[in-house]
């Protein structure tokens, strides 16, 4: 395991070997790490000759202080658990300095209006932040192939606009999310989580599961009805948004049609965390 925190170090290492022919697969997460980011580095080493994760809680991506200051730091422990899967694994964990260097703001980027739709409408100015730090570590790792979970289905489709738009030559894979055997994705946040609302958590992906099963026989509308429902009744679980969505304009369906393919999104609060999660409808 080699841990960077130095951008021009990690250019060297990586443009050194990328020039006798390796290939790097690039996983960026925030740190506090846990088996779903380990999914992906488990696939990046599957498709690739080295693979590199990067741990930064980036600033610009949060539009709420407090949840930036509350987000989990714990690198050491990153670094062990991943030395666990590979021994050869590169980790860049750099500073706000070396990434923003003075200046911790985010460029404005235009994803073709999908950057408005649920996280985008609830976060304001996330996507730009998500945009500047993907872009600046794409610059900086030039990965051949980068992996990003489903979990944040609306980043992933993001990102793959940001490859395009400004033609980087990378390889952007959705992984599947990876859940607990009680269904709750996981995520940093869960770790935050008191008893009683991680308990109740696992009810966010047993919704999803019956809106897809009424999905192949319900409108759009009625399973949000019926989710809405719910989660009225639930009171350690307050819904912030319920929204069925096509997968590629992420706006929320009017009327079904046999040949897109659907996703149902949910954005919940237990107690003063912020959970979400998804499937496919069809
Ligand atoms: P973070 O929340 O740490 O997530 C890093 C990556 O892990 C993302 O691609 C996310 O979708 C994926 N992931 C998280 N939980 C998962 C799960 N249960 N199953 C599968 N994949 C999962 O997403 C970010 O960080 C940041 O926005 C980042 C892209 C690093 C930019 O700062």
């Amino acid at each position: 395991m080699i841990v960077f925190n130095n951008k021009t170090e990690i250019q060297d290492h990586i443009s050194k070997k990328k020039a006798k022919g390796t290939t790097f697969g690039f996983v960026p997460t925030m740190g506090a790490l846990h088996n779903g980011h380990l999914s992906l580095v488990k696939r990046a080493l599957e498709e690739n000759d080295v693979c590199v994760v990067s741990i930064f809680v980036n600033p610009t991506q949060f539009d709420n202080v407090e949840d930036l200051k509350k987000y989990p730091r714990t690198l050491e422990r990153d670094v062990s658990l991943l030395g666990t899967v590979s021994k050869t694994i590169l980790v860049y964990a750099p500073s706000v300095q070396d990434i923003y260097e003075g200046n911790t703001k985010a460029e404005h980027f235009s994803f073709d209006g999908i950057e408005f739709e649920m996280e985008g409408k609830f976060r304001q100015g996330h996507f730009d932040g998500v945009g500047t730090i993907v872009k600046r570590l794409f610059e900086i790792i030039t990965p051949n192939n980068a992996y990003f979970g489903e979990k944040d289905f609306q980043q992933l489709a993001i990102i793959k606009k940001l490859a395009q738009k400004y033609k980087i030559p990378v390889t952007v894979k959705g992984c599947e999310i990876y859940r607990e055997v009680n269904g709750l994705a996981y995520s940093s946040r869960n770790e935050r989580l008191k008893p009683e609302y991680k308990k109740a958590a696992p009810f966010i992906f047993k919704i999803l599961t019956e809106s897809k099963e009424r999905f192949g026989t319900k409108s759009a509308k009625q399973v949000t009805e019926w989710v809405e429902k719910q989660f009225a009744k639930n009171k350690f679980l307050e819904l912030e948004y319920f929204v069925i969505a096509g997968i590629t304009t992420l706006k929320n369906v009017k009327r079904k049609s046999k040949s897109k393919q659907y996703r149902a999104f949910v954005a919940a609060y237990a107690d003063d965390i912020r959970l979400i999660d998804n499937i496919a409808l069809n």
